[in-house]
């Protein structure tokens, strides 16, 4: 499904390079939920733009689907920390928007904004502008707009990173509710393993500037997530969080990924 090779990104700054991104190869599977863990200034954001086609790498490639990225496409879909709504616009209207855009007629545009709403839970709040709403309320929004065009992958930027822990609790149960019935690739960076080993089938570990892939963790355990807040109990969560918090940085306590 999506496909990177050799991928390398060095920044040019004043005369000086920055190397963010060195030698990734990575494959993702049709319908796999991969997380991709690191520290911060790792490239982890400036992988997931390469992917969208926002930003050209200057090594290597990436395919989703068989065809080179050279450009955004409607293959992916894409949620940022920042929710980015149009504060003017109404949450039915943030979410048809895009579709709009892409030539979707206004009345089925509307239908289909309207199903995208009641699937992340927010029904009745259609006419409500994101002033109105909490921060998780308007993280369903920014992923109901993401899914509205129905992508094969979408790409995830930390996107509950400024929730609180409750309610980022409850976003990582909803998103694996919805991906579990969508058949859909998911590609989720985080800076938080333990937000990785509840949503992920794998968790890819990329190693400080530059990023490199420096380990790869099956995750065996809560295959049945509609319980995620359970998973949490369970020794064989700690000992997958041991793992990857020791492939960072060996012998560490607390979240070595912490800014
Ligand atoms: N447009 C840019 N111009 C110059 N340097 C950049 C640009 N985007 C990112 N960088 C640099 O590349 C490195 C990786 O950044 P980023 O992908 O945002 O990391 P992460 O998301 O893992 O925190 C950082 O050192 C950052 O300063
Ligand atoms: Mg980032």
């Amino acid at each position: 499904m999506l496909k990177i090779r050799g991928l390398g990104m060095a920044f040019g700054r004043g005369g000086r390079t920055v190397q963010a991104l060195d030698g990734i190869d990575l494959d993702v599977d049709e319908g796999e939920f991969l997380c991709l863990v690191g520290p911060s200034g790792c490239g982890k954001t400036t992988l997931l733009r390469i992917v969208q086609g926002l930003v050209e790498p200057s090594a290597g490639r990436v395919e989703v689907f068989g065809h080179a990225v050279t450009g955004p496409t409607s293959d992916c879909g894409f949620v940022f920390q920042q929710d980015n709504l149009y504060p003017w616009r109404t949450v039915l209207g943030n979410v048809a928007f895009g579709l709009q855009l892409a030539g979707w007629e206004a009345g089925k545009a509307a239908t289909r904004a309207r199903e995208m709403i009641a699937l992340v839970g927010l029904e009745g709040y259609e006419e409500s502008l994101p002033v109105e709403l909490s921060g998780g309320m308007r993280q369903r929004v920014n992923l109901a707009r993401a899914l509205a065009p129905d992508p094969k992958v979408l790409l995830m930027d930390e996107p509950f990173a400024a929730l609180d822990a409750l309610t980022r609790e409850s976003m990582q149960r909803e998103l694996l509710r919805i991906w579990q019935g969508s058949g859909k690739t998911v590609l989720f960076v985080t800076h938080q393993i333990d937000e990785a080993v509840v949503l992920a089938d794998r968790v890819a570990v990329l190693s400080s500037r530059p990023g490199r892939l420096s380990g790869m963790f099956e995750i065996a355990i809560n295959k049945d997530r509609d319980t995620a807040g359970d998973v949490k109990r369970t020794p064989e969560f700690h000992a997958a969080i041991d793992a990857i918090r020791d492939r960072i940085e060996p012998g560490s306590n607390g979240n070595p990924l912490r800014d």
